[in-house]
């Protein structure tokens, strides 16, 4: 197991220009599946889950290319198969997105099921449930998923949660779909918004995403597109948390604010002087200065455009570092306070 070792470095200084993010471009390239030429993406991050979607894609028959760093090319002009493969699913949850895209595109698929982790449950319901509500059997063999469908149609679906994944594999099915599929409380975070701007580049017929309700109609074919992924959000947040840890002040360019209010919200309540320079979108210049220890805050998570579960343990670290009492709460995943645990190892007043 690797290991991190962490000194006391007093405040930090110093601009970070943030990286392509994971979760966006996590499904932007399992949609390069539903085209057969080739497509580009940009600024991909080098991290293990893109590996290890690189890997399933050429598991499936895809020429995946790094044409310099930070940039791919994916070219499925052929699948050869469409059985996951279950190495590859076991090291990352995110490989059920493949789903929606090769049972659009092949009709038929078959994935492992894909265990809990250590953040909840997790379970693949609403996936499995939107995709049957399309058309698709889907039937769970001892643990592998076989899935088939002549050829999806659009329908009409509420999801009973707004889940970012569910979302993903229903607008990578619809987009291919015969009809006109109505997908309605979903989920609203920015990189659905990306995907379905990507989609839109190959020509798929998507509107509503900014609001809940996605409208898919589907069309026969698609196309290959170029694509920038979008700044890491989550990233830029853990940033920001450290200097509000250490003190300090630091910028960071590549993210759009406006995909970061709750963060910037629950910053400046800890003490932080936050300050938007520059152009807007992923080209503004964030600067964040702190000359205290952060002050206490109350933070729930929850769906876009709520505060970002991915950061409750980084701000949950910041606060154990902070001058007042916090109160977290997690309304995302039923058991995502294992850091809560390890700070109050490092001696942190941590109740749960
Ligand atoms: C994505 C992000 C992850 C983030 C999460 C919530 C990626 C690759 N990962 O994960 O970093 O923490 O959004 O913002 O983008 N649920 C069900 N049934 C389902 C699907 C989800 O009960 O079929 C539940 C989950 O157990 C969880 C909640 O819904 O409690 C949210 O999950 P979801 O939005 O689907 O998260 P992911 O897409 O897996």
């Amino acid at each position: 197991m690797a290991k991190i070792l962490v000194n006391e470095s007093g405040p930090l200084h110093g601009t970070v220009q943030i990286s392509g993010a994971k979760n966006a471009v996590l499904p932007l390239m399992a949609a390069t599946l539903l085209t057969g030429d080739t497509c580009r993406i940009e600024d991909v991050p080098d991290l293990a889950d893109v590996k290890v979607m690189r890997e399933m894609l050429k598991s499936f028959g895809a020429e995946v290319e790094e044409l310099s760093p930070g940039v791919i090319s994916v070219t499925a002009k052929e699948i050869k198969t469409t059985v996951g493969d279950s190495e590859l699913v076991s090291e990352m949850r995110a490989s059920t997105m493949v789903m929606g895209p090769l049972l659009a595109r092949c009709g038929k698929c078959v994935m492992p099921m894909p265990g809990g982790c250590s953040i909840g449950k997790r379970p693949i319901d609403f996936h499995l449930d939107v995709l049957r509500a399309m058309g698709a059997e889907i039937l769970d063999d001892g643990g592998m998923l076989i899935a088939k469908a002549k050829k999806l149609c659009g329908t009409t679906f509420r999801f009973p949660y707004p889940s970012v994944g569910a979302t993903e594999n229903a607008l990578m099915a619809a987009a291919l779909a015969s009809g006109t599929t109505k997908l309605l409380n979903c989920a609203r975070e920015p990189e659905i918004v990306e995907l379905c701007s990507f989609l839109r580049s190959m020509g798929a017929k998507i509107s509503g995403e900014r609001t809940g309700t996605i409208t898919v109609d589907g069309v026969e074919k698609l196309f290959p597109t170029d694509h920038v992924t979008a700044g890491d959000r989550i990233c830029a947040g853990t940033y920001l948390a450290a200097a509000a840890a250490a003190g300090g002040e630091i910028e960071i360019t590549g993210v759009d604010p406006v995909v970061l209010v709750e963060p910037l919200k629950a910053l400046r309540k800890m003490g932080a002087g936050i300050r938007i320079s520059g152009a807007t979108g992923p080209k503004a210049r964030i600067g964040m200065v702190m000359e205290r220890r952060p002050a206490g805050v109350e933070i729930d998570t929850g769906p876009y455009p709520g505060f970002p579960t991915d950061l409750q343990s980084v701000f949950l670290a910041v606060e154990a570092a902070g001058s007042g009492e916090s109160r977290f709460k997690e309304t995302v995943y039923e058991a995502r306070f294992e850091a809560a645990m390890r700070l109050a190892a490092f001696g942190a007043d941590v109740s749960l």
